[in-house]
């Protein structure tokens, strides 16, 4: 059975929201999925899936999230080269830097020799039927690959 990871950042819930979604859909693709708080996650837990998700915040100061900071350090140290890897996020289009903790992750990713299953997906605030169904296809296009990884 695939493997799934998701890893979320959330103050007011929004990614906690977009992680539930992935649950709920790499569940119906009949992975067997965890998901956890990005505080309460050791990075080498992804070294344990075969899909790895994060679902972060942006906030205007840092690179990610402040309660994050240990999680992406731990990161660089991993080898995921065996791995198919998802980013996607809340941000505000209010702020300038729409999304980047978002694009910072998908960096850390490829560092460690990930392979992207799918475009970032960037959520406006919470997460509406649209973005549902956005998400819903990005899960899609990331199992679909790790089928193809033979994962
Ligand atoms: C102080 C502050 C700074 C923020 N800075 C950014 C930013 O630079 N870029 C962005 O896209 N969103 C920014 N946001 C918006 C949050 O990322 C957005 O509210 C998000 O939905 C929060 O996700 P959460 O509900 O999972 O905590 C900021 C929000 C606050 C309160």
């Amino acid at each position: 059975m695939t493997k799934v990871k998701i890893v979320f950042a959330s103050i007011t819930g929004n990614d906690e929201d977009i992680a539930y979604v992935l649950t709920e859909k790499f569940e119906d693709l009949g992975c067997d999925v965890d998901m956890s708080e990005v505080s309460q996650t050791d990075a080498a837990d992804f070294e344990d899936a075969d899909i790895c998700i994060i679902a972060s915040y942006t906030y205007d100061q840092g690179i990610v999230p402040d309660e994050a900071l240990d999680f992406y350090d731990d990161m660089q140290d991993l080898d995921l080269s065996e791995k198919v890897y998802g980013v996607c996020g809340s941000g505000d289009t209010f702020y300038e830097d729409f999304c980047r903790a978002v694009d910072e992750f998908a960096k850390a990713f490829e560092e460690v020799g990930a392979k992207s299953g799918a475009e970032p997906v960037k959520v406006e605030l919470d997460p509406e039927q649209d973005d549902i169904d956005k998400l819903d296809n990005f899960a899609e296009k990331i199992y679909k690959k790790a089928q193809e990884m033979d994962l």
